[in-house]
């Protein structure tokens, strides 16, 4: 199962040391400001996919004052991860003993689902987060989806490196390059119709369980980058001179998107920000859903400050609907009994007080 056991976090952010062993299901971090909480989150994210999502520069992420930051996580399957990471740069990742050069099974190990204030803009930023959260499904789901990514991700750097050549572009080198786009492109479109179709579906459910009028209204589109009433290897040739006036390729699936559209437009630009966030909430509980369904593995959830985020009656049936899932879910809040108002009495569930850094059950 992806659930974590245990969790041990030293020299991250404000937290020296903490060990801690989570709920299969609720974890309820409480503190004030400050004192913690978002950290921890960004703790588990960090070790699970290598990256934080408050900051791409590593260094912010390590204990003012210490060298290096130690992250370790048991999990329900029975894997152990470790991350030393140091501020020097170099870092060692592990699972199961075993030293990774990437993220890859990591990443398949420990499957996060971010819901906070970032993943609430989702909407109205760029397709760039959008795209990364339906390839996270895609992902989990078909095991070639990687390096089928990385290799049309190097034709691409390739065609743009040649494009941006000062002087005649060598067609030849383009050609070649341009085929090897397009192969790739073709696989993982299809690879992200096939899940978005499922998405779709599935998103639909949800949000009619967090408001059914929202429902008959809003729905979702893929784009996979470009036209696809055209052929991408003549659109490519097509646009070769304008192509290298940009200096980079304007078509193909790094321009994929989801476009999430209401009654009169785009979502962004008609709907309410409450209702836009419900929008977001049942994109991802919908992945979870389909996470589940395709590995019987449950998501874990990181959920930071709700509170801040929805009301009280969005607020319950986006927790409810997650606990429905059975996914793990650790969640941040100020006011411990605010947010137990939510959920129904009994609950069963660990309890974490942060307070300066420092964690206690
Ligand atoms: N690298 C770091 N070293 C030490 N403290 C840090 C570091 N980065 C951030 N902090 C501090 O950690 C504290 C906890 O932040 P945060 O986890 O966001 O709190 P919460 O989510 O509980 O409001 C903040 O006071 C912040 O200034
Ligand atoms: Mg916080």
């Amino acid at each position: 199962m992806g659930e974590l056991t245990k969790l041990e976090v030293t020299s991250f952010r404000n937290i020296k040391h903490c060990a801690i062993a989570p709920h299969r299901e609720l974890n309820i971090l409480a503190g004030p400001n400050a004192s913690g909480k978002t950290s921890l989150l960004e703790a588990i994210h960090y070790l699970a996919l290598g990256r934080s999502f408050r900051t791409s520069n590593v260094k912010r992420v390590i204990r003012s004052g210490d060298s290096e930051t130690v992250l370790y996580a048991e999990l329900g399957s029975g894997a152990k991860s470790g991350l030393r990471k140091c501020r020097k740069g170099d870092q060692q990742l592990k699972l199961n003993g075993k030293l990774l050069r990437g993220w890859e099974s990591v990443a398949r190990e420990i499957p996060i689902q971010l819901l906070d204030a970032t993943s609430f803009s989702l909407l109205n930023d760029g397709p760039r987060l959008r795209r990364r959260f339906l390839d996270w499904g895609v992902f989990h789901v078909e095991h070639q989806f990687l390096p089928t990514w990385r290799r049309t991700r190097k034709a691409l750097l390739h065609r743009n490196a040649l494009l941006k050549r000062p002087g005649r572009t060598d067609e030849s080198q383009l050609a070649a390059w341009e085929e090897e786009l397009v192969v790739g492109a073709l696989q993982i479109t299809r690879s992200r119709e096939q899940y978005f179709e499922r998405l779709q579906l599935a998103f639909g459910r949800v949000l009619a369980s967090l408001n059914e009028e929202l429902e008959k209204t809003v729905s979702l589109q893929f784009h996979a980058g470009w036209n696809q009433e055209h052929e991408l290897d003549q659109l490519l040739v097509e646009n070769r001179s304008l192509d290298k006036s940009h200096g980079l390729t304007r078509y193909g699936p790094h321009r994929a998107d989801i476009l999430v559209k209401a009654e009169y437009g785009r979502a962004v630009d008609v709907l309410s920000r409450g209702q836009q966030k419900l929008v977001v909430s049942a994109l991802k509980v919908a992945q979870g859903e389909l996470f589940f369904e395709t590995g019987k593995q449950r998501p874990i959830y990181l959920v930071d400050d709700l509170a801040a985020e929805l009301d009280e009656a969005n607020r319950g049936k986006v927790l409810q609907l997650l606990r429905s899932l059975g996914a793990q879910l650790f969640v941040t809040c100020v006011d411990v009994e605010v947010f137990e108002s939510c959920l129904p009495r009994g609950v069963e569930k660990n309890l974490f007080h942060v307070e300066r850094g420092t964690i206690t059950a």
